[in-house]
């Protein structure tokens, strides 16, 4: 599975009780264009995967190249990843995270367990992309051998 390049994502709810949740995410794949639908796989035995199982709402940020320390702290397990950032809620109240390339509101149309994931459909409903002069741009974080990259020039 290495061998797969990709985009990274972090997937945040508020949860059934608000209080915020997230992940990261490499599986994340576009699924219809209309109506707009996503879709991302979660371990079942993540922490977080009651309150995404719960959740209507989630948000799907696309990381830029120059949040690798994003990709770390939603990638490792602690009782507050959201500590520090300076979070702000979304149409749906979905804890919408700040300086992603893209920021995708979403809500959630089905959900199918698969082996150990639990494969999360989504419906887009708001979409907003990063201006050219904010700190991630338009250059994407990827993922490729178990270690972040950013993409070349040329080639
Ligand atoms: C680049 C990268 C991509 C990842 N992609 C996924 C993914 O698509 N699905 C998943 O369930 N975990 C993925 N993970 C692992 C989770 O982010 C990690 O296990 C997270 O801590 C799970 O949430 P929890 O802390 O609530 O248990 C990825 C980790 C990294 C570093």
């Amino acid at each position: 599975m290495s061998h797969w390049a990709s985009g990274v994502t972090v997937v945040t709810t508020a949860g059934p009780t608000g209080r915020p949740h997230g992940f990261t995410a490499s599986s994340f794949t576009v699924v219809s264009l209309d109506p707009p639908t996503v879709l991302v796989c979660l371990d079942r035995a993540a922490d977080c995967a009651p309150a995404f199982t719960a959740a209507e709402w989630l948000a799907v940020h696309i990381l830029g190249a120059g949040q690798r320390d994003m990709a770390g702290r939603f990638a490792r397990k602690s009782p507050d990843k959201f500590a520090g950032l300076a979070t702000e809620p979304g149409r749906s109240g979905t804890p919408l995270l700040p300086d992603a390339v893209a920021t995708l509101e979403c809500r959630t149309v089905r959900r199918l367990p698969v082996g150990d994931h639990l494969v999360l459909f989504a419906e887009v409903h708001d979409a907003r992309t990063a201006g050219e002069e904010e700190p991630a741009g338009d250059r994407p974080l990827l993922y490729h051998r178990r270690a972040f990259h950013a993409l070349g020039h040329g080639g």
